[in-house]
């Protein structure tokens, strides 16, 4: 059997440019040096180096599997690498989602975010590679609801005999720290009692019904981390295109449609998620709008062919517009909900702070 390859994204916010709206080229320029170091080493087979936002984005592949100790250091060294280069610059909030002093194991749960899927390269593997800034984990939940499970976005679910069968979802409950699987489209009430909770039940992984995996999101939630609000989830996708998984063009469909999510400004508003080209990930009104960019690659044994900047496209310059017009009307809302999250998700932001300065002013209603 050919050698499985596996494809890691690991995210981190280690300083931004200027405040939290974007990368300096110097953070990005450390990351590819290290990263080249370690592929002449021949631990990782091939690299690519972005940024979404002030996210440092580490996308690479290797022969290591999932959750390797050695693949997770690596990235957390070259995090720590470019948090001294933020720090030498004074760049905003260096070293932000490095939760942990040292690195122990396991990347995960120590504040990056990390999508990883391992999986034998096909004779052609398109990949789309979803990046979002200023938004959290659950806004991957209704596009990868819609690419894998809804037929009037993805006509392959109708009419390709590879995908009629349709598809497994591995749903996480972040707070409960368990997971289910639903089948699709058998089981999809049920998926979509949990999956429209979006803050809690996270859509971790696609699989086709042979088992094989077809999509892996990044479900780290910081604010449950830290316990407390250190800037939001800023999370990425991976998808698997063509043939038995949905096809290019179904795969971006759904970010035609900007849904509201939570993050912006503070994280601690609800926003439309505008689909971006790689020029444009530098949120900047509001802190926002919470953004999204899809780089799309050709694996070829493991090497990455591309990127092709998905959204760079006029196809989607509609969504942007319904997009800025969906944010003029929240952002006219001031601070009132809906606009600003409801008060059970602010508990992880800075307001409770400022709550608890009033608690003795507060006197019982007079008896009647
Ligand atoms: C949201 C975000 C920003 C910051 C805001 C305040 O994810 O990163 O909106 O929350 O700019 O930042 P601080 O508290 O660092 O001044
Ligand atoms: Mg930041
Ligand atoms: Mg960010």
């Amino acid at each position: 059997m050919e050698d499985k390859i596996t494809l890691s994204v690991i995210k981190a916010d280690v300083g931004g440019f200027v405040g939290h709206s974007a990368m300096h080229g110097d953070l990005l320029d450390e990351a590819k040096s290290r990263l080249a170091g370690v592929q002449a080493d021949g631990i990782i087979v091939d690299f690519h180096v972005t940024a979404c936002g002030d996210d440092l984005q580490l996308i690479m592949t290797h022969h290591k599997g999932v959750d390797n100790e050695e693949i997770h250091h690596l990235a957390w060294d070259v995090f720590e690498a470019c948090t001294e280069v933020a720090n030498r610059l004074k760049l905003y909030g260096a070293g932000q989602d490095l939760l942990a002093d040292a690195f122990s194991g396991n990347i995960r749960g120590m504040g990056p975010g990390v999508a990883e899927m391992e999986f034998v390269e096909r004779k052609s593997e398109p990949v789309i590679i979803f990046m979002a800034d200023k938004t959290s984990a659950g806004a991957w939940n209704l596009p990868l609801y819609k690419m894998f499970a809804d037929p009037f976005n993805t006509a392959g679910l109708i009419i390709a005999p590879s995908m009629h069968t349709g598809f497994r979802f591995e749903v996480h409950d972040v707070k409960g720290h368990k997971r289910i699987f639903f089948d699709a489209p058998e089981e999809l009430y049920d998926l979509l009692v949990f999956i429209g909770a979006t803050g809690r039940y996270l859509i971790k992984a696609v699989y086709a019904k042979d088992g094989e995996i077809g999509a892996v999101s990044s479900t780290e939630r910081l604010a449950l981390i830290a316990g407390k609000y250190v800037g939001k989830d800023d999370p990425v996708c991976v998808v698997r295109c063509q043939g038995k998984f949905p096809a290019v063009g179904e795969v971006l469909e759904p970010f035609t449609m900007p849904h509201i999510v939570e993050g912006w400004m503070r994280g601690s508003h609800y926003g439309p998620l505008l689909p971006v080209p790689l020029r444009h990930a530098t949120p900047s009104r509001f802190d926002g709008p919470p953004r999204v960019i899809a780089l799309g690659f050709q694996l070829a044994h493991g090497r990455f062919i591309g990127p092709r900047d998905m959204f760079d496209d006029p196809g989607f310059d509609e969504a942007r517009r319904l997009c800025n017009a969906l944010a003029d009307h929240l952002r006219r809302h001031g601070p009132f909900e809906p606009h600003r999250l409801p008060m059970e998700a602010m508990e992880y932001t800075t307001l409770p702070e400022v709550m608890e300065k009033l608690g003795d002013r507060w006197e019982e209603l007079p008896e009647l």
